[in-house]
C-alpha cells in the first residue's frame, strides 16, 4: 500500500503528460476517430448498463488510470477491506460493509467473530418485527395496530433509510405513513407528527452512537408527544419507540426495552449503514423478502468489485475517472442526475458518502494529501434539472462531470410519459457531449449576432448508467456501485476514507454555544464575531 509519492509517482506524471496531450482534444474528434469506442467504453455490472464512451479519454486513458490504481495498491486495499482488516486506521477498526450484505451460507470470521451470522441474526430479529408491525399483530399501547412509522436520525442514520423509501415507494405498505426527522430544529418533527396518531405511532431512533444531540433531543420530544398523547403512562413506550444502535447500554439508558433494541457494530460506518439494522424502517415498508433483494443487489456488486478484472470494474473504472476529472482537470463537482423521480433523495445521499468520506486533507499517515481530494456533488432529478441548472452545465465556464441514472421501464406508465424522460436523459448526455458548433448555427440561418449566445461548446463528460427498472436489487446495486467508486478514489488519494473528524468541532462548539444563548457566561473567550452574533440573537429573543 503505498500512502505518499502520490504525484511523484511514474503512474501520476505518465497521467499528467497524456492530460497535457488530450486536454485539447474534443469528444466530436474522440469519436469520429475511434469506431470501436463505444463498444470499448461500455460495461455492465449486475444489470447496470454503463456507457462510459462520453469521457474525455483516449484508448490510453484508461491504461494509464489503471497503472495508477497499481501503483496505489487500489486492490490490495479492497480485499485488505473486504477481509475486514482494520483499513479505517485512524479509528483502527475494519469498514466492513460488505459483510452486511454476505449470504447466509457464508461467513467471515473478523477478530475472532464470524460477523456474517451476527448479521444474519439482527437480519432474522428485524424480518420478525417487521412482519408483526406490517400484519398488524404488533399492536399499540391502545391495542391498534401501527400506521404510521417514524424514523427519528440524522446523517447516515437518516439519508440512507429517507433515500430508500422514497427510491422503493412503489413497493411500500401504502397503508402506513413513513414520515423521517433529521434536523433539530423542531419544525421537522412538529410537521412529521402532525396530524399523526400517538395510539398508532411507532418510533424508531436510529443512532449508531446513540449520543447525537439532534437525534436524542428529537427522540426525547418524540416520547413526550407519544406520553402526551397515551395517557403518560410510561408502559406505552414499550409498543410504541424501538432503536437501533450500537449502543446497547445507552438504549436501555433512554428507556427503550432491550427485545425493542436491534444492534449492529462499529465496523458499520454511519453513511454506509442503510443495509443495516438502520433500514429497520426500509424492511417495515418494503417487507423483508423485498430488503432481501435490495442486500442481493448491493451483495452482487460486492463481488463484481472484489472479483472482475480491473479493465471491466465499473467501480473502479467509475472511480478512477473521477480521479482524471478532479485531479487532471481541476473539475471541482460533479453531478448526479437520476432520471427518476422517485430518487429525489439519491444525490443528497451521496453527498454525505462523497464529501463525508472523501473530503479529507491528510493521507493516512498524517501527511498532507498531495492531491485534490473529493469533488462537491450535488444534483437534482432530470428533468427538472434542465430547467434550472443544466444551463450552466451546457454553456458555464466551469467543467462539471455528470452522472444520469435512467431506467428503461416505468414503474408508473403513463402514456408517453416515460419515452419522453428517456429521450431527455439520452439527449442531455448528447447535447453535452457534442454540443452545437457555429458552423451549424449559420448553416440553420440563426442571425450571426445569436451565434455566439446559441454555441453550445459540448466536450462536457457524462456517464449514463441506465438499468431495466427500479427495484429494490438495482437500487443495491446502484448504491453499492457508489460505495466502490468512492473507495477507489480514497485508495487512490490514500486517505482514510471511514473517519469523519472534521465534523467534530462544530459540535462541541455549539455545545459551548446553547448555553451562552440562554444567557450563561461562556466557558471560554469568544471571538469578538461571534460574541456579537450571541448578543444580537439575546436581545432579538427578549423581544419575542
Ligand atoms: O456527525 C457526523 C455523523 O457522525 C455521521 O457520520 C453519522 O452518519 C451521523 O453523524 C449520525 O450519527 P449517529 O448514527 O451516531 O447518530
Amino acid at each position: 500500500m503505498t500512502e505518499s509519492a502520490l504525484t511523484d509517482s511514474s503512474a501520476w506524471q505518465a497521467l499528467q503528460r497524456h492530460h497535457a496531450e488530450v486536454r485539447g482534444i474534443h469528444l466530436r474528434e474522440l469519436f469520429a476517430t475511434d469506431p470501436g469506442r463505444v463498444e470499448r467504453l461500455s460495461f455492465e455490472a449486475a444489470g447496470i448498463e454503463a456507457d462510459l464512451s462520453k469521457h474525455r479519454i483516449t484508448a490510453e486513458t484508461i491504461p494509464l488510470l489503471l497503472a495508477l490504481a497499481a501503483e496505489r495498491g487500489v486492490a490490495e486495499r479492497r480485499d485488505a477491506m473486504f477481509r475486514g482488516e482494520h483499513v479505517n486506521r485512524s479509528e483502527n477498526r475494519p469498514a466492513l460493509h460488505v459483510a452486511l450484505r454476505m449470504p447466509r451460507s457464508s461467513s467471515l470470521v473478523v477478530d475472532g467473530r464470524d460477523v456474517v451470522r451476527d448479521v444474519h441474526e439482527v437480519l432474522d430479529r428485524m424480518s420478525s418485527f417487521a412482519d408483526r408491525v406490517r400484519t398488524g399483530e404488533w399492536r399499540g399501547h391502545t391495542g391498534r395496530p401501527i400506521r404510521a412509522v417514524v424514523n427519528i436520525g440524522i446523517g447516515g442514520s437518516d439519508l440512507g433509510p429517507a433515500m430508500a423509501y422514497g427510491a422503493l415507494r412503489a413497493y411500500s405498505d401504502r397503508d402506513t405513513a413513513f414520515r423521517f426527522v433529521s434536523n433539530v430544529d423542531a419544525t421537522q418533527l412538529v410537521e412529521s407528527l402532525r396530524g399523526l396518531d400517538p395510539g398508532e405511532t411507532l418510533v424508531i431512533v436510529s443512532s449508531k452512537t446513540f449520543t447525537t444531540v439532534e437525534t436524542m433531543t428529537n427522540a426525547r420530544s418524540a416520547r413526550r408527544w407519544l406520553l402526551d398523547g397515551l395517557g403518560g403512562d410510561e408502559e406505552a413506550i414499550a409498543q410504541h419507540v424501538v432503536a437501533v444502535s450500537t449502543n446497547l447500554d445507552a438504549v436501555a439508558e433512554f428507556g427503550i426495552d432491550p427485545a425493542n433494541a436491534f444492534g449492529f457494530w462499529d465496523w458499520v460506518g454511519g453513511r454506509y449503514s442503510m443495509d443495516s439494522a438502520i433500514g429497520l424502517s426500509t424492511m417495515i415498508a418494503i417487507g423483508p423478502d423485498r430488503f432481501h433483494e435490495l442486500l442481493a443487489g448491493f451483495h452482487a456488486i460486492d463481488r463484481h468489485f472484489a472479483e472482475t478484472p480491473a479493465a471491466e470494474n465499473l467501480p473502479l473504472l467509475m472511480g478512477l475517472l473521477r480521479v482524471w476529472y478532479r485531479d487532471f482537470f481541476g473539475a471541482q463537482t460533479h453531478a448526479v442526475l437520476p432520471y427518476d423521480q422517485y430518487l429525489a433523495r439519491f444525490p443528497a445521499y451521496l453527498q454525505q458518502l462523497v464529501m463525508e468520506s472523501n473530503g479529507k486533507r491528510v493521507t493516512l499517515d498524517g501527511a498532507p494529501v498531495e492531491a485534490d481530494t473529493a469533488p462537491v456533488v450535488w444534483g437534482e432529478p432530470g428533468t427538472n434539472g434542465q430547467h434550472s441548472f443544466h444551463q450552466l452545465l451546457h454553456q458555464g465556464t466551469v467543467l462539471v462531470p455528470a452522472d444520469l441514472i435512467a431506467f428503461a421501464t416505468s414503474l408508473n406508465p403513463l402514456g408517453d410519459h416515460h419515452v419522453l424522460l428517456l429521450a431527455n436523459a439520452l439527449a442531455q448526455a448528447q447535447a453535452l457531449a457534442f454540443g452545437r458548433t457555429a458552423e451549424e448555427l449559420a448553416d440553420a440561418d440563426v442571425p450571426s449576432e445569436l451565434v455566439p449566445h446559441k454555441e453550445m461548446p459540448g466536450n462536457r463528460p457524462t456517464t449514463l448508467l441506465l438499468l431495466e427498472r427500479l427495484t429494490p436489487f438495482a437500487l443495491g446495486s446502484l448504491v453499492a456501485l457508489y460505495e466502490h467508486t468512492v473507495f477507489t478514489e480514497g485508495a487512490v488519494w490514500g486517505i482514510d476514507s471511514f473517519d469523519q473528524w472534521g465534523v467534530e468541532l462544530g459540535k462541541e462548539l455549539a455545545g459551548v454555544l446553547a448555553p451562552v444563548l440562554e444567557g450563561a457566561a461562556p466557558d471560554r473567550e469568544l471571538d469578538g464575531s461571534t460574541a456579537a452574533l450571541v448578543a444580537v440573537l439575546r436581545r432579538l429573543r427578549a423581544q419575542s
